[in-house]
C-alpha cells in the first residue's frame, strides 16, 4: 500500500483547517443562526417546557397594551432585540412595509407567510376602514400564534388567519375567501416559493395590482 509522504498528509491538513475556517468566516451568520435554531432552541424549548413563539406571545400579553397594536410591535421587537432572535420583518424592514401600506391603501391585501402575526399587526394596523388583510402560514401552531397575537392587538375584524400551504390556499382565494382581487401582497414564506407563488396567484386570475418582497428571515438580531 502507498503511504502518503508526511509533508503531503501535512499540507493537506492544513489546507482542510484553512478551508473550514474561511466557510466558518464567510457564512458566521448563518452559521450562528443553524447553531440557535438546531441546538440552543431545542434544548431550551426542552428545558422550558414551551416553544419559541409561545414565549414571544407570553411576552406580548404581559407587557404590551390590548387593543394597541403600536404596543405589540414594540413588544415583539423588545423582546427579540433582547432575548431571543425570531423572523420577524423586524422594525426596520417594517419602517419600508409601512411605508408602502400608506403609498398603496389596499383594500385587499394578502400575505404569504404569517409566522408570529409581527408583520400582520404592522400591516393591519395601517388599513383604512373596510379594508382587510388574508394571511396564510402554513404552521398551524404559528398560525395560532398570530391570530392570538391580532386578537390581542385588536385587530381581528380586519384579518382573516389561514392555516395551510400558500400553493393549496391560493386557488382557493376566490371561492373560499371571496376575494376578487389583490392590491397588494406582502411575500414573506419561504423564498422558494416566492416565484411559483407569485405565478399560481397569476393564474388564479387576480389582477394582482402590485407585488412586494421585502424579504424573510430578517430580524432582529439577539442582543
Ligand atoms: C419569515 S417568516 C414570516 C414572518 C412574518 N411575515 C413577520 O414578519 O412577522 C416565514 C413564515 O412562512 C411560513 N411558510 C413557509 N412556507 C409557507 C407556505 N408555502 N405557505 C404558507 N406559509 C409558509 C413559515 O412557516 C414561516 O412562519
Amino acid at each position: 500500500m502507498l503511504e502518503a509522504p508526511p509533508l503531503l498528509l501535512a499540507a493537506f491538513s492544513l489546507g482542510l483547517v484553512l478551508l473550514v475556517l474561511l466557510l466558518c468566516h464567510s457564512y458566521s451568520g448563518f452559521l450562528l443562526i443553524c447553531w440557535n435554531e438546531f441546538v440552543l432552541q431545542p434544548l431550551y424549548n426542552l428545558f422550558m417546557g414551551d416553544t419559541k413563539e409561545q414565549r414571544i406571545l407570553r411576552h406580548v400579553l404581559q407587557h404590551a397594551v390590548a387593543g394597541d397594536p403600536q404596543s405589540v410591535l414594540e413588544a415583539i421587537d423588545t423582546y427579540c432585540l433582547q432575548k431571543e432572535w425570531a423572523m420577524n420583518v423586524g422594525d426596520k424592514k417594517g419602517q419600508i412595509l409601512d411605508a408602502v401600506v400608506r403609498e398603496q391603501r389596499p383594500s385587499v391585501l394578502l400575505e404569504l407567510g404569517a409566522y408570529c402575526g409581527y408583520s400582520a399587526v404592522r400591516m393591519a394596523r395601517l388599513l383604512e376602514p373596510g379594508a382587510r388583510l388574508l394571511t396564510i402560514e402554513l404552521n398551524p401552531d404559528y398560525a395560532a400564534i398570530t391570530q392570538q397575537m391580532l386578537d390581542f392587538a385588536g385587530l381581528q375584524d380586519r384579518v382573516t388567519v389561514v392555516a395551510g400551504p400558500s400553493q393549496d390556499i391560493i386557488p382557493q382565494l376566490k371561492k373560499k375567501y371571496d376575494v376578487d382581487m389583490l392590491d397588494m401582497v406582502f411575500l414573506d414564506h419561504w423564498k422558494d416559493r416566492y416565484l411559483p407563488d407569485t405565478l399560481l396567484l397569476e393564474v388564479s386570475s387576480h389582477l394582482v395590482h402590485m407585488g412586494l418582497s421585502v424579504g424573510g428571515c430578517a430580524g432582529a438580531a439577539p442582543g
